[in-house]
């Protein structure tokens, strides 16, 4: 018999909606962004969203049912993200959550939000274990061995700023405007890899350090500008770019060979990043393995990726209470 989740993301700026069977077949998701409010004030502004998401959620959940020609009655359990991210976004995700799983008298599932962006795979070729996962996203980079569906062990991780953090305050400094990641990669395909910044936390562990190479690229600009010379702004972006898929890819293809893993699925908003994604694709056809990356669409944050992981929630028995506590930090290991 088919399942059906419907998952509820809101845990930052954005308001989703999805259902998703058996956790691989999307039926519906809508997506509502508030990137175009955010942007104004160069960043998410926590008060706003949290407004944001309570204006708009309920509205959210009838047009992706509407899009899906379903019914709540459908619907075989509601997964919702209880964290980490903004604690009143959360919240609100979780207040709705909890109260269509009283209404309706649905079991309520759980989900944790780099649980959700691993599983943005599922939808586009199904996980094949033991694989190692590359979560690389504003808030996140690690590198998890899984050696079945919802077994999740850290082999590394950063050890101070996440990517996506490193990238939006690189643009920043450079003066790109907010969302600095993705138009920090656009600029780097104009540019040369000129500037020789620091191959950052190159050792033996799986560990990864962005901070020294994020204070490389500050000095830097602080140091052309006090000369009185101009910065050329496409070939830090492509310097800095091609120094982070650097460590990235190196890392991550040692931790494949190490664990004796075919099968490697990046996820989150950086694995949007185009370096990323062309250079890993390069390695793993040469290496013969298997490359999964979601869709652009469901790179950042996207309800379907959370229906999907609360399907294999669902199935491993893992269910809230109504008074599911939404966490503002919280550790998926
Ligand atoms: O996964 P996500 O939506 O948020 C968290 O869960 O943290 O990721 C957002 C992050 C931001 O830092 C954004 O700048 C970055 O992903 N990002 C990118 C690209 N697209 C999004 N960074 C580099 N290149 C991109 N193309
Ligand atoms: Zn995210």
């Amino acid at each position: 018999m088919d399942t059906y989740i419907l998952g509820i993301e809101s845990s930052c700026d954005e308001t989703s909606v999805s259902i998703v069977k058996n956790g691989c077949d999307e039926i519906a998701t809508v997506i509502l962004s508030q990137m175009d409010t955010h942007s104004t004030f160069g960043g998410v502004v926590p008060e706003i969203a949290s407004r944001m998401h309570v204006e708009n959620i309920t509205i959210v959940v009838e047009e992706c049912l509407k899009k899906a020609n379903m019914k709540m009655e459908d619907i075989d359990a509601i997964a919702v993200t209880y964290g980490p991210g903004l604690i009143g976004c959360l919240l609100v995700g979780c207040s709705l959550a909890a109260t269509l799983s009283y209404i309706y008298n649905k079991p309520l599932v759980p989900v944790h939000h780099i649980a959700g962006h691993i599983y943005a795979n599922n939808l586009v070729s199904k996980m094949e274990f033991p694989l190692i996962a590359l979560v690389v996203s504003g808030g996140h980079t690690d590198l998890i061995y899984m050696e079945d569906n919802y077994k999740f062990k850290k082999i590394g991780g950063t050890l101070d700023d996440a990517v996506g953090e490193c990238y939006d305050k690189v643009a920043r400094v450079i003066g790109v405007p907010y969302p600095g990641g993705p138009l920090v990669d656009k600029l780097s395909y104009k540019g040369n890899d000129t500037y020789p910044l620091p191959m950052p936390l190159d050792d033996d562990t799986y560990n990864f350090s962005f901070s020294g190479i994020k204070s490389a690229v500050i000095n830097l600009v602080h140091n052309e500008l006090q000369r009185g010379n101009e910065i050329r702004k496409e070939d830090i972006a492509c310097s800095f770019q091609n120094r982070v898929v650097d460590i990235l890819t190196k890392k991550t293809i040692r931790a494949l060979k190490e664990y004796n893993v075919k099968n490697l699925i990046i996820a989150g908003g950086v694995s949007a990043n185009s370096g990323i994604r062309n250079k890993f694709t390069e390695i793993c056809n040469k290496e013969g393995i298997k490359l999964t990356i979601p869709n652009i669409k469901y790179c950042t944050d996207n309800a379907a990726m959370i229906a999907c992981a609360g399907y294999f929630a669902y199935k491993k028995g893992i269910r809230a209470d109504l008074d599911l506590k939404a966490e503002a930090t919280v550790s998926l290991f």
